[in-house]
């Protein structure tokens, strides 16, 4: 059995272990191969900050939900673990800040020690009248993917760096199931109005005396397009922005500006920060993820097309719907 996983961000990589660990011995011969043309460090998963946390609501995805609570309770798993430094995986304590009250989000009870901010907790934050407090995770996409590549490739998965044009071109080639998981460029291989960029860009700077992650919110616009700091292992994350139907890869000058401005008004100690770095991505935001199989045409015969794509946002938090153990 021949399987063939496009992608090698933190979705693509994450299923083929997780089918890995869980068919190698059930399924005999079961060959594995990853097909990519961005690998690490080049990928999206790579530049993102990896807090976990999915949306204030699941809108009613309430598998999202499930998935989100999977991932999260698989990562405390491994965090007592020697691995969890190089998975890049450790606890961050912070605050999610707003101007008005706001329902609790549907993962208040994932996370750890959830509660509101009291109000000396919130004069620490002038414009912000209500938030909450919490512990999570962090998984820092630039140290997971090459832990999770390593796994593979101990395990005799073959990676390929190459643009795969089509589903077929990996079906003449005798493979038997093909696992989409190839982020915001799935349209390429068959179109999918629903799937969108959500371009965001990122300051990166080296703030060590910044323990904790805050995130604010702007209920008039769209997810992460207000400020937000999120210290990380080497260095600390400035954002955010959040442009849905932009493609621009490329780091925009104004939205620097913009990044900058925000977050030193959100903690003025900022101004002091050393800038060290700059990065854009694109969020493959969709209503929902598309975790969907197919049975597509090759020749005269049907062939298995699994997809795995739309994280959004927040691919680190929900990379692991499995109960497989570890
Ligand atoms: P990608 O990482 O983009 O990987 C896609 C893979 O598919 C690549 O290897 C690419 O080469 C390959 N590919 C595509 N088409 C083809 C083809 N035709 N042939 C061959 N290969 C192909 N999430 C969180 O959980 N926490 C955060 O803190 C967080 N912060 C973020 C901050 C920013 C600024 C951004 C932009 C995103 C953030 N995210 C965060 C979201 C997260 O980065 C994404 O949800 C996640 O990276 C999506 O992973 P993916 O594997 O689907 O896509
Ligand atoms: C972002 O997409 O910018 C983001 C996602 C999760 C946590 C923080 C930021």
């Amino acid at each position: 059995m021949r399987v063939a996983v496009i992608g090698a961000g933190v979705i693509g990589l994450s299923t083929a272990l997780c089918i890995h660990e869980q068919y190698h011995s059930l399924v005999p011969n079961l060959e594995m191969e990853i097909y990519a043309d961005r690998h690490t460090p080049h990928t999206t998963s790579d530049g993102a900050a990896g807090l976990w946390q999915p949306y204030l609501n699941d809108h009613s995805n309430l598998q999202e939900t499930v998935w989100n609570k999977e991932t999260f309770d698989f990562l405390l798993g491994y965090l007592g673990s020697p691995v969890a430094k190089e998975m890049g995986l450790f606890l961050v304590s912070g605050y999610n800040l707003f101007t008005q009250p706001v329902p609790d989000p549907s993962w208040k009870n994932i996370v750890l020690g959830f509660r509101n901010l009291t109000p000396k907790e919130l004069e620490m934050f002038p414009g912000y009248s209500y938030g909450w407090v919490n512990t999570k995770l962090i998984l820092e996409g630039r140290r997971y993917l090459p832990w999770l590549t390593n796994r593979l490739t101990r395990r005799g998965v073959k990676f390929f760096h190459k643009k795969v044009e089509s589903f077929q071109e990996l079906f003449a080639q005798g493979v038997d199931v093909v696992i989409n998981c190839t982020g915001i460029r799935a349209g390429e291989l068959q179109p999918d109005p629903e799937l969108q960029p959500g371009r965001g860009q990122v300051i990166k700077v080296v703030a060590p005396w910044l323990k904790h992650f805050i995130i604010t919110h702007d209920l008039e616009s769209s997810i992460y397009n207000s400020p937000y700091v999120i210290p990380g292992s080497e260095f600390t994350i400035l954002g955010g922005i959040y442009q849905h139907g932009n493609w621009s890869e490329e780091n925009s000058a104004q939205d620097h500006k913009t990044i900058w401005e925000r977050c030193c008004r959100l903690l003025p100690a900022l101004q002091e920060a050393k800038i060290v770095g700059e990065w854009s991505g694109l969020r493959p935001a969709r209503p929902r993820v598309r975790l969907e199989r197919e049975s597509v045409r090759h020749g005269g015969l049907r062939a298995e097309v699994l997809h795995n794509y739309g994280h959004g946002g927040w691919g680190l938090s929900l990379q692991w719907p499995s109960r497989s153990s570890k």
